[in-house]
């Protein structure tokens, strides 16, 4: 049995968090082909902040999904933390911090694969949510921002010493987007 933090989950199969495609109906497929833990896409911590309807509904859950983690993005400490404490106020049973997500809108504002290229910003951040949030919290990185910056050791000492529970890897860079989609373009995502 895997477990992260004080949350047991019923087995190693946890479902890969999809932008645009983990939504509740997903989630609860993936939950009754036998996963043991399911994640949100990536919400906005500015949005939460900003109290958008819109953002919100990604924190719905069901109770048969449950345990739910809600991964949050987003480039400041103290918003991060608020999002992350709105998020298990609604339910979520942990919470994920996205460090590799390597779409444009999101890399120039600071966030998401971004974050790799600034450590400094990787300690604040893990440090204020792990203040502000009672349930176990995770981090997903990516290996490096390149093959010349593969700093993933140095991310993931980080996370440990600001008390993160468990770390993801998405072990490729993030200048390398997402896989190839079946047409051969990259998606640019
Ligand atoms: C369409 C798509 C959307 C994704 N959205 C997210 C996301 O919101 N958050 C995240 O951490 N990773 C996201 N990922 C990365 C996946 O969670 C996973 O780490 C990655 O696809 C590596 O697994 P693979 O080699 O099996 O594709 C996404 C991947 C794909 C293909």
């Amino acid at each position: 049995m895997l477990k992260i933090g004080n949350v047991s989950l019923k087995n190693r199969f946890v479902m890969a968090p999809m932008a645009g495609i983990t939504n509740q109906a997903f989630r609860l497929i993936v939950k009754r082909l036998g996963a043991g833990l399911v994640v949100t896409e990536m919400v906005s911590a500015e949005g939460l902040c900003r109290g958008h309807e819109k953002t919100f509904r990604y924190l719905r859950g069901f109770p048969g999904e449950r345990p739910l983690s809600v991964q949050i993005f987003g480039a400041d400490p103290e918003t991060m933390a608020r999002a992350a404490k709105m998020a298990v106020e609604r339910g979520a049973d942990l919470v994920d911090i996205n460090m590799g997500c390597p779409a444009r809108k999101v890399v120039r504002n600071g966030s998401g694969g971004a974050l790799l290229r600034n450590p400094e910003a990787v300690y604040g951040i893990i440090r204020a949510v792990r203040g502000n949030c009672t349930v176990p919290l995770t981090v997903k990185i990516r290996a490096g921002w390149s093959p010349e910056e593969a700093n993933f050791m140095e991310i993931a000492g980080i996370a440990e010493e600001c008390g993160a529970d468990a770390l993801i890897v998405h072990p490729r860079f993030v200048k390398q987007g997402f896989p190839e989609r079946r047409t051969g373009a990259s998606s640019g995502r």
